[in-house]
């Protein structure tokens, strides 16, 4: 399979690496695919990861001018860079038979007729659509919940303040991170709203809402800032018809960016591999 990312940071770059030498921490996965483009707005990422890399992709792009004849080249186009992306690389890609995996999820809920397009489309052309479960645990026992009735759901986010530094939503409210001393609820609202003001901070909530597609639910999001938070931890209550559920997840961040927890990079790769094999868990 011949793969092109889009977006070379924390995630990108862990994936990208996983592509090129089969194996992470020296574990082989037998993936047996080729990376054959790096999209990024920034040069410098792009040197960075092509630096790292054993084979260099053929070809290395800062925007999507003669995306058509590159989409050519590849199979699987995978978007690991922002919100926007989604739109602006895989409904091209998606209508041109590619099969698509998408990181930034938030997208499917913040533009409200993305998620419809890239069903109807990737339905038309018989392409599949990826969704790692990126930074959390039990979208297994949700989706399979979901089959019958789910009534609630409830997602707390828990991250150190200095990973929610630039978010404008923040700084409109005037909150001074820097002078948070204990656990501080910064949001309490819907998760529609939630992925609105932290795009790269509650992609999570998105993946629930998706995973429970279900007029009945509504995902409740909790984001606190916790100066004591040395992981970033996701805790999922729901309950429905099956019984009720309850996850969490205590992740390591990412080195390149501590907003990213580093379970989100190997989710993709999972996912990677899932596509590869012809068994199916869960
Ligand atoms: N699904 C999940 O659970 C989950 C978890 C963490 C992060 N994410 C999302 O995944 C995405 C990548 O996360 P990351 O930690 O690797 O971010 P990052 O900031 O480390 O890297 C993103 C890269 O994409 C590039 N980029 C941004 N917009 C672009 C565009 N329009 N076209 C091309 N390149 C672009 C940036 O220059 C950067 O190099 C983010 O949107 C983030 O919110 C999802």
């Amino acid at each position: 399979m011949r793969v092109g990312v889009v977006g070379c940071g924390a995630i990108g770059s862990e994936i990208c690496k996983a592509i090129d030498t089969d194996e992470v921490n020296s574990r082989r996965l037998n993936l047996g695919m080729e990376l054959k483009f790096l999209i990024d707005i920034s040069p410098e990422k792009i040197e960075t990861l092509c630096e790292t890399l054993l084979k260099k992709p053929e070809i290395v792009k800062t925007d999507s001018t003669e995306l058509d004849e590159i989409l050519d080249e590849i199979d699987l186009v995978i978007e690991c860079a922002s919100q926007a992306a989604v739109r602006e690389y895989l409904i091209p890609a998606l209508k041109k038979r590619k099969e698509v995996m998408i990181l930034s999820v938030g997208a499917l809920l913040s533009d409200p007729s993305l998620f419809g397009e890239i069903e109807r489309i990737s339905k038309e052309k018989g392409c599949g659509v990826y969704i790692p479960s990126g930074a959390v645990a039990g979208i297994d026992g949700l989706k399979a919940g979901a089959v019958g009735r789910i009534d609630s759901v409830e997602l707390t986010t828990r991250k150190h303040p200095q990973v929610f530094e630039g978010n404008a939503y923040i700084r409109e409210r005037g909150i001074n991170l820097s002078s948070i001393k204990e656990a501080t609820t910064l949001f309490i609202g819907s998760a529609k709203e939630a992925v609105r003001h932290f795009p790269e901070n509650v992609n999570v909530a998105a993946t629930l809402c998706i995973a429970c597609m279900s007029p009945y639910t509504e995902v409740k999001v909790k984001i606190v800032a916790d100066p004591a938070a040395k992981v970033n931890s996701h805790e999922i209550k729901a309950r429905g018809d099956f019984g009720d559920l309850f996850v969490r997840v205590r992740n390591v961040p990412s080195v390149a960016n501590p907003k990213t927890s580093y379970l989100t990079s190997l989710s993709a790769i999972a996912t990677l591999k899932r596509i590869s094999f012809s068994m199916r868990l869960g």
